[in-house]
């Protein structure tokens, strides 16, 4: 990167710029000893991920090795093809090349493999806990056992934890194009693994699917001490969140963009304090948001809504979690106030228990004390 002449000058006297520094940060209690950039801020901010996909996070490089191993033809010719191809309408557009990349993943080291990167990849962004979304229904509906799927996940999400240093929870999702018996029958398979599943939640085309199409199945998971989250208000209505909240009982929703046109929900959000998952670069993407600038974030933390940044499916909307926090940082001119506030709902929102939350929250303040 170019520097302007000034400041080429006087970083060749580092002394001086460390009395002007001192002078400014003693007498004026503005800049601190050591003032990062945003992009350093975030990248340093430690942070949890409580909306993603983990067969949103599979690379095109990743997809191309697998489906060779597995002798699995992907319809495109080259990655770049591939890559080519996510330039998305709406969420069906996405979830099509989404399905169907997602048909190469056979063994329970490909499931291990595609987590494992995942959580490779965020352990450079100071990501410390992730809950992570699976979709056993895209597999088992394929004849893959959901034991392969359910393995390799938690195989991955353990060696994070003892050797990342990463915490993390599982939800499982029901498909909601598909019945509620299916999601039954889902459920019923994931009772054996219970001690590793912390949720369930509601995921795929929105439209037409509505959480009240799920109220049994979700009951049930609620019997066996199951939390609840679902996504809403994505590109569904307003009147979709209030069917998350009364008949599934969710702790969280996901997305949620469309409560914003109404104000009793707000309040009922508010007043529950049910956090909002949002995902800045996956609403840009899938064209829920036309412009970065217009995204309701802002809006959405004036109103006193416990929001928290995702990258919802990363390998597809161009970014992990920093890049989510840098772009929406930027296009709303967020200060480094406004991160810290997101880095601390994203542990306040989490399935965490509370001690370790507070726990996180004193960790993410004193940061911002020693970084702003
Ligand atoms: N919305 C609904 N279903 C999904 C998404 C999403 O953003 N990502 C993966 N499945
Ligand atoms: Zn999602």
């Amino acid at each position: 990167m170019r520097r302007n002449v000034k400041e080429r000058d006087i970083s060749l006297y580092p002394d001086i710029q460390m009395i002007i520094r001192c002078y400014m940060s003693l007498f004026l209690n503005k800049l601190p000893m050591n003032t990062l950039s945003i992009e350093d801020f975030i990248s340093g901010i430690p942070k949890a991920e409580l909306h993603l996909h983990i067969e949103g996070t599979f690379e095109p490089e990743l997809m191309s090795k697998i489906a060779k191993r597995n002798n699995k033809k992907i319809k495109y010719q080259s990655i770049e093809e591939l890559k080519q191809a996510y330039n998305f309408n709406n969420l069906q557009d996405f979830l099509n090349i989404y399905y169907e990349s997602a048909g190469v993943l056979i063994e329970e080291q490909d499931f291990y493999e595609m987590t494992w990167a995942y959580l490779k990849k965020v352990h450079t962004q100071n990501l410390v806990h992730a809950e992570i979304f699976f979709d056993p229904q895209t597999h088992t509906d394929r004849g893959i056992k959901f034991s392969t799927v359910i393995d390799g996940i938690h195989r991955a999400l353990e060696d994070a934890r003892n050797k990342l240093g990463i915490s993390s929870k599982l939800i499982m999702c029901f498909l909601r194009h598909l019945d509620e018996e299916a999601a039954i029958h889902t459920l019923k398979e994931a009772l054996e693994y219970k001690d590793w599943i912390t949720a369930v939640g509601l995921d795929s085309s929105e439209v037409y699917n509505p959480p009240s199409k799920f109220q049994r199945v979700f009951e049930k998971a609620k019997k066996e001490n199951l939390l609840t989250v679902a996504h809403a208000g994505e590109e569904g209505p307003a009147e979709y969140i209030w069917e998350a909240l009364r008949l599934l009982k969710v702790s969280r929703v996901d997305h949620g963009n469309h409560c914003l046109v109404d104000e009793n929900l707000i309040k009922e959000l508010v007043k529950k304090k049910i956090p909002l998952t949002v995902c800045p670069l996956s609403n840009l993407k899938l064209k829920v948001v036309q412009d970065l600038k217009q995204h309701p974030l802002r809006k959405m933390m004036d109103k006193g809504l416990l929001v928290t940044i995702n990258s919802d499916d990363p390998a597809y909307f161009g970014g992990y979690v920093n890049e989510n926090y840098l772009a929406i940082t930027k296009a709303l001119n967020l200060s480094k106030e406004d991160i810290c506030q997101l880095a601390k709902n994203s542990f306040a929102a989490s399935f965490l228990d509370e001690e370790k939350k507070q726990q996180m929250m004193k960790q993410v303040d004193k940061y911002y004390q020693e970084n702003r």
